[in-house]
């Protein structure tokens, strides 16, 4: 993955004493860029409020994009602004959903109005105005979007969404408590339970076990499916390939997108079925028409509007009249899909046949899945997991017969499974997403298997694993949510909050991990080494067979490695891991260290090691219990296959995370490989390089943080 990529550098750098130790590309920040990360992360600060800053009110009230319009290289994309914003944009406040088929292509008209700004000042007023007159959370999610992908924004760190909209990470009964802190300042903290004073700020504990107005088993797991790290996570990478962008302008196709995005889904639901696992809940179900959805969600999210989230209760029955337009739609396109694995070929939107029979072909499946823009026809083929999100996030009473604003402008109120940075939380996006991870199967096992020559890598033999104690605890989190929070006039006025407010909750953590590999190889030779876990006992306690067990592999680790001649120990540690961050840095600490560094205190280092698209670190293993449970630990080296483009090639791998280049790869390997298509015991059992192994995963209580558990 991105891990791949980083390690490419290293090739380049190989000689260091420890091969595996691949070092970072940085740069420090200059004056020019720490200038640019200010300016536009103040864009994100307090954003569900006007601007308060006299001169960039003066901006917003001086701008105007249509008469600059030779400043655009998209003259439609400005066109087709000037008669939305005539006839109404989505108001402030108000619900946005990007799947929405009007809202996403007033984000996508914003968008190119923004990505097309043919210099940095021009992009800059222009956000400055969209701050003022654009709804919120468009513009966050288009700013964002144009941030990432313009070249002259590379390097800039935009703040993590649960900082910029604490809402959707939080639930109402906290952010109450909190807007009566922030009213009343430290004076009533101690009339609340469950609030207390920790420094200058106020902390209020969140308690995810138990949210007592509703329960079903799944709360078990809210610690994992409410990380707000692997929330964040899962929007961000839908900021780098959203599925309305791509084409001839930004090449995202280059990056297998499509392959990103099974592979993407894949390792979030083996990662999910181990936390299931650990918490003896049963099989992730199959969804169906005929049986009804078990388990409801009620999130208790509230929109800053004041509107509560759609709910869907327990035992959910889909087949209802209500929904008969729906079902007939997915029927249709999820069964031309699997037409199409059968028939080894899709049609293009022209009738064309492209074939998927081969491997490669992953990438045009999930492109097609997906439905994104480079789909070879997405019309045909059709969007159902958007329709499927829809149904199950029970949102749909508000899409057919809702209000429209200013005539034309659809009042939604998309649930918790239709926005990004929440679907993770609701039960249905795993019942979804084993649906549709069960059409990529259809297609992988219609393929021909691994020969074992494709497999084997005679001249390296792995001799011993050595994997020390996986231990795994809950640790407490503080999430700054006061960028939700109301100003006081005189905080608008001095533009800095008074009052800071935390929220602390349980997240899953583990000790840091070594991983040693004993090798003999009889040449000199660069490998990519590649770690897996799965579980090893299904939700009955039944051990699982390898051929079945193989698309429970989540992939924990990928790099290259420079062996000798003879016998090598590779010694990895969890850490060392390029696919994964730890915590993003929070917005108020890095835009302080940012106007230090701008003023000659101290210096801002860019490097990747907060990667945008990473994986946090710390949920790498699943919780396992107290006294012990096994999994399958897999370790496999194959020969280093050179990816068609180097790494890095037409970007600074320092600052840019390259989006579109198809640059970012490591290796010319399929993703998830081998384990990207069915494995048998009989294929791998004289294999040398691939090595099969038991490790338990131990949980450790902490005291202090109460969560069920099993022993
Ligand atoms: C320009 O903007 C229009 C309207 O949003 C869009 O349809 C078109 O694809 C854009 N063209 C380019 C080159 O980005
Ligand atoms: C959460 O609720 C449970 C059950 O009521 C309680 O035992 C636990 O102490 C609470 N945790 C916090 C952090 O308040
Ligand atoms: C939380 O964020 C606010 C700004 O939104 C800041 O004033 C405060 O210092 C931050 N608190 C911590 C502990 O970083």
């Amino acid at each position: 993955m991105a891990r791949l990529v980083l390690c490419v550098l290293a090739l380049a750098a190989s000689g260091l004493a420890d091969p595996a130790h691949k070092v970072l590309p940085q740069k420090q920040a200059d004056n020019a860029l720490l200038q640019k990360q200010l300016d536009l992360s103040t864009l994100f600060y307090h954003v569900h409020e006007p601007l308060h800053v006299p001169e960039l009110v003066a901006i917003a009230d001086s701008w105007d994009v249509e008469k600059n319009i030779d400043h655009y290289s998209n003259i439609t994309a400005v066109k087709v602004f000037g008669e939305l914003y005539e006839y109404g944009l989505l108001y402030r406040n108000m619900p946005f959903h990007v799947l929405d088929r009007y809202h996403g292509f007033e984000a996508q008209t914003l968008y190119n109005v923004l990505w097309s700004a043919k210099d940095y000042d021009t992009f800059y007023k222009t956000a400055v105005w969209f701050r003022q007159h654009v709804n919120e959370y468009l513009f966050v999610y288009v700013y964002s979007t144009a941030i990432l992908h313009r070249p002259d924004t590379q390097g800039v760190v935009i703040p993590p969404i649960y900082e910029i909209f604490p809402e959707f990470f939080t639930n109402s009964e906290v952010l109450t408590t909190a807007q009566r802190v922030n009213v009343h300042g430290l004076r009533m903290v101690e009339h609340y339970p469950t609030t207390y004073v920790w420094e200058n700020n106020v902390v209020v504990k969140e308690n995810m076990t138990i949210w007592p107005y509703y329960y079903n088993d799944e709360v078990k797991v809210n610690y994992f499916t409410w990380d707000q790290g692997l929330n964040a996570f899962y929007y961000n990478w839908h900021l780098a390939y959203p599925k309305w962008l791509g084409g001839d302008v930004t090449p995202l196709v280059k990056d297998r997108r499509g392959e990103w995005f099974w592979y993407i889904h894949k390792q979030l639901l083996t990662r999910y079925y181990m936390e299931r696992l650990s918490n003896g809940l049963g099989e992730i179900p199959e969804l169906s028409w005929s049986a009804p959805i078990k388990t409801g969600i009620w999130s208790g999210l509230q929109y800053y509007k004041g509107i509560f989230f759609p709910t869907r209760p327990n035992n959910f029955v889909l087949n209802q009249d209500y929904f008969v337009n729906e079902i007939i739609r997915i029927q249709d396109f999820e069964r031309r899909v699997r037409e199409a694995i059968d028939l080894g070929y899709v049609i293009n939107n022209v009738g064309e046949h492209i074939n998927i029979h081969t491997p490669e072909a992953i990438d045009i499946l999930g492109r097609v899945i997906e439905c994104n823009v480079d789909s070879p026809n997405s019309k045909f083929y059709g969007d159902f997991i958007t329709l499927w999100k829809g149904l199950l996030g029970n949102s749909l009473e508000h899409t057919e017969y809702n209000q429209l604003y200013h005539g034309h402008i659809p009042e939604i109120l998309p649930s918790v499974l239709e926005h990004y940075q929440t679907a993770l939380r609701d039960p249905a996006f795993y019942l979804i997403w084993k649906r549709v991870l069960n059409i990529f199967k259809m297609w992988q096992e219609s393929l021909p298997m691994y020969k074992l020559e494709e497999l084997a890598y005679p001249t390296v033999s792995i001799k011993n694993v050595e994997v020390d104690k996986l231990v795994t605890y809950f640790e407490n989190t503080y999430m700054n949510i006061t960028n939700q929070l109301h100003m006081t006039e005189h905080e608008a006025k001095r533009f800095e909050d008074d009052v800071s407010v935390l929220v602390q909750r349980p997240r899953l953590n583990h000790k840091v991990f070594q991983v040693r590999v004993k090798v003999n190889s009889e040449a000199a030779k660069t490998v990519v080494v590649r770690f897996f876990l799965a579980p090893k006992y299904d939700s009955l306690g039944n051990e699982i067979p390898l051929k079945e067990n193989w698309e429970n592999f989540f992939q924990l680790d990928q790099f290259t490695y420079d062996l000798v001649q003879g016998e090598n120990v590779i010694k990895r540690d969890s850490t060392q891991n390029l696919w994964t961050v730890d915590d993003w840095t929070t917005a108020h600490e890095f835009y302080a260290k940012s106007e230090s560094a701008l003023h000659g205190k101290g210096s801002v280092i860019v490097d990747q090691s907060q990667r945008f698209d990473g994986y946090p670190q710390r949920l790498l293993l699943p919780k396992g219990r107290v006294g012990g449970m096994p999994f399958v630990f897999v370790v496999y080296i194959s020969e280093y296959r050179a990816p068609k483009v180097p790494f890095g090639q037409g970007f600074d791998p320092a600052m840019s995370l390259g989006f579109g280049s198809g640059a970012r790869f490591l290796t010319d390997d399929p993703l998830g490989f081998p384990l990207n298509k069915p494995v048998y015991d009989w294929q791998i059992q004289h294999l040398k390089n691939f090595w099969v192994q038991d490790v338990t995963i131990y949980h450790k209580h902490t005291p202090e943080i109460y969560l069920p558990h099993l022993e």
